[in-house]
């Protein structure tokens, strides 16, 4: 398999997650400052109005510069599909970066303008970079790779993530950014990624995929295919490029709408939302947004730290994921993760509830939630978000990347806006709700989602294709896949 790695491959993909780094800089970097940024905002209102900022506005002002950030994935993951088929994946992605000097500018200079506001529109900007980040990222990878390395390539989206996270809550100790002085620059730090971002990509080649499907441009997909593979021997990719694109004329132009329509695409986009769903109902972010305090009510002493070990935890294991994703398997991989988060869960259960009684049970939540995180990086960080583009052919993908984002996304939105409050009633057991959603996503997952290991785009949708025709109350994900392979009635 080496040789199919090659230096342009690893360029643009490389230079591609830049994209997905950003998305978990601006994930985790909220999280260490939150004491520093709120006096801010103290000092601020006080300057305006003469009186100090009352508990409950400050809470709420605070709330909304945290999640505002999803409100701006939202409406960017949604966007994803008009804008990778006019303008390219490539271009796209260079353009994107515009939000981030307007995103760094309104956050780095929020403190000198004493303006809270500049800080919340600079986090919906991010936000909006984020989502769009979270389409065209995984996109781009899979449409360059060769199918045999998809799936490795694919998770490097969630590898960008988690060293995103990792740096963002290293840079916010406080002996480094994340104090009162420099915490303007911890915000806007993130316009250099950006920039070595632009300085990049004009070296990457646009996705073979789009310049010979969506633009009929044989020749040029022809040499951005010959630089990937680092051969003149890509006749067979283009021919199985041709294939596609011949079964793509025959259907419609795919809109949001007939993606839910058509009985061909239902069952593969009820199974990408379904995945979506099980990674952010996880709770994975209720960790990633608040683990400092969960940490600190189970009575571990340096949260902080324990924090940043739940960083090192989820690049480790994303690594790992990393490896064994194309041996392994998707389905298994990610059935385990659900799995093993769930009993994880029921772990991190105990050892609140006892911990009056056994002061130790501390130690046990510590290890409760790094096994919940390496479970999650397991399968159902990296899974979900490179898995959509597989389960669809190039004419109905970026419909599809950008509902299965915006689902992504407003889950997100979700378990970061009310995470707090759910936990103020249900005290310690309020992870038994994720393991009763994660049992639901196992078995969801167990029963409808099918194995892409080793599969063309299109032998992937022939396989929803016949199972369509079959109706799909006889559907069953992993058999009928296996009987597909290699004699395709489709074809
Ligand atoms: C995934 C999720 C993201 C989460 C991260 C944690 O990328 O989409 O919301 O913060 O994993 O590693």
């Amino acid at each position: 398999l080496d040789f199919l790695l090659t230096p342009h491959l690893m360029l643009a993909a490389g230079t591609a997650v830049i994209g997905s780094l950003q998305f978990g800089y601006n994930t985790g970097v909220i999280n260490a400052p939150q004491n520093i940024i709120e006096s801010f905002y103290n000092k601020t209102w006080t300057g305006r109005f003469s009186e100090p900022i009352s508990r409950n506005t400050l809470t709420a002002l605070w709330s909304l510069s945290v999640a505002i950030f999803s409100v701006g994935g939202m409406i960017g993951s949604f966007s994803v599909g008009l804008i990778v088929t006019r303008f390219g994946r490539r271009n796209s992605m260079l353009g994107a970066n515009v939000l981030v000097v307007f995103a760094a500018a309104f956050m780095g200079f929020s403190e000198l303008a004493a303006s809270f506001e500049m800080l919340i529109i600079g986090r919906f900007i991010v936000g909006l970079y984020c989502g769009l980040s979270t389409g065209f990222v995984p996109m781009y990878v899979e449409e360059i790779s060769p199918t045999s390395l998809r799936g490795a390539l694919g998770t490097l989206h969630q590898l960008g993530v988690v060293i995103g996270i990792l740096l963002a809550q290293v840079f916010g100790i406080e002996s480094i950014m994340g104090n009162s002085s420099l915490w303007p620059l911890l915000l806007g730090f993130t316009l250099l990624p950006a920039i070595l971002q632009c300085a990049l990509l004009p070296f990457c080649p646009e996705s073979p995929r789009y310049l010979l499907i969506d633009c009929n441009e044989e020749s040029k997909a022809c040499s951005a295919l010959m630089k990937l593979r680092g051969t003149d021997e890509v006749s067979e990719d283009i021919q199985e490029m041709r294939e596609e694109s011949q079964k793509m004329m025959m259907e419609k132009k795919v809109t949001i709408p007939e993606l839910f329509r058509s009985p061909v695409y239902r069952q593969p986009i009820l199974v990408a939302i379904m995945l979506q769903l099980s990674q952010q109902l996880s709770g994975i972010n209720a960790v990633f947004y608040y683990s400092t305090g969960i940490f600190e009510r189970a009575g571990v002493s340096q949260p902080v730290y324990a924090t940043i070990g739940a960083g090192v935890v989820n690049t480790i294991f994303t690594v790992v994921s990393l490896f064994i994703v194309e041996h392994v398997g998707r389905r298994p991989l990610h059935l385990i993760g659900l799995m093993g988060m769930a009993v994880s869960a029921v772990f991190l259960t105990v050892a609140m509830a006892l911990l009056d009684q056994l002061s130790w049970m501390s130690y046990v939540s510590i290890v409760a939630i790094f096994s919940f995180v390496a479970f999650f990086e397991i399968g159902p960080g990296p899974i979900p978000w490179f898995i959509v583009a597989e389960l669809f052919s190039q004419g109905p993908r970026p419909a599809a990347v950008a509902v299965a984002g915006f689902c992504n996304w407003s889950a997100n939105f979700l378990v970061g806006m009310f995470f707090q409050y759910v936990e103020q009633l249900c005290g310690p057991f309020v992870f038994i709700i994720f393991t009763v959603l994660l049992l639901g996503f196992f078995v969801f997952t167990y029963f409808k989602v099918p194995e892409t290991k080793g599969r063309t785009f299109e032998e992937i949708s022939a396989g929803f294709r016949h199972s369509a025709s079959q109706g799909a109350d006889k559907y069953s994900a992993p058999e009928e896949f296996n009987t597909l392979r290699g004699h395709d009635p489709d074809l």
